[in-house]
């Protein structure tokens, strides 16, 4: 049996429709249930930011996670495969027409990636405040609660209808199969297959 963690929100029916297709079974989520067990798999319904949390600690074997997830909480997990949704950029978003001022002597960064966010201003030898907020980031530079945020961009579409554009991109991102490195050494027959079957349909889709 192996369990899997997988992120509730956008990527949450594409994700589950990739192992669906690969694992031939139809994999759907009752209702409210935060379980789905069928076979030999069991998923789990957990929010984005967390699916490192449950893998890392054993809860799943293997999560399905965003690689700005990974690096922003910066746990040892596997990367087994590139499933190939959730294209984005991080970026850094300014209100539209602002340029960056490199010369501040210190920013407010409104951002859900505060660590992602400390390390590149630091690099960059900007002191900084940041702000760690849960979502909508960007009402924060438009109600001055921030001079800037550190956002993810997907269409651009948040940024653009709410008069704010991308500046620096700080890394880009897509959506991994992770695994807990126990189960690892333990199902690495169970977790291969898996991610062969996985691959298969990501390569042809
Ligand atoms: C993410 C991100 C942006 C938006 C970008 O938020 O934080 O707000 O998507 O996507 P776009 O470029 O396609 O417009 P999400 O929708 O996950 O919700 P949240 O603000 O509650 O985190």
């Amino acid at each position: 049996m192996l369990t899997i963690a997988l992120p509730k929100g956008r990527i949450a029916k594409e994700t589950l429709d990739i192992f669906s297709a690969s694992l031939g079974q139809n994999f759907v989520f009752d209702d409210r249930k935060l379980i789905l067990e069928k076979g030999d798999f069991r998923f789990l319904d957990v929010r984005n930011q967390d699916v490192p949390t449950y893998v890392k600690y054993g809860g799943a074997d293997l999560g399905v996670v965003g690689l700005d997830v990974l690096e922003e909480k910066q746990l040892k997990l596997i990367k087994l495969l590139d499933l190939k949704l959730g294209a984005c950029k991080l970026c850094i978003g300014l209100k539209a027409g602002q340029k960056f001022d490199w010369t501040k002597s210190k920013i407010k960064v409104a951002t859900k990636h505060e660590n992602i966010a400390k390390r590149f201003f630091e690099k960059k030898a900007m002191a900084v405040d940041i702000i760690k907020l849960y979502g909508s980031i960007e009402l924060a530079p438009l109600v001055g609660l921030s001079d800037c945020i550190v956002d993810i961009v997907q269409t651009g579409d948040t940024m653009k209808q709410n008069g704010l554009e991308a500046g620096d991109t700080i890394m880009q991102s897509s959506v991994f199969l992770v695994a807990n490195k126990n189960s690892y050494y333990i199902k690495k027959d169970e977790i291969l297959a898996l991610r062969a079957k996985l691959r298969k349909n990501i390569e042809i889709s």
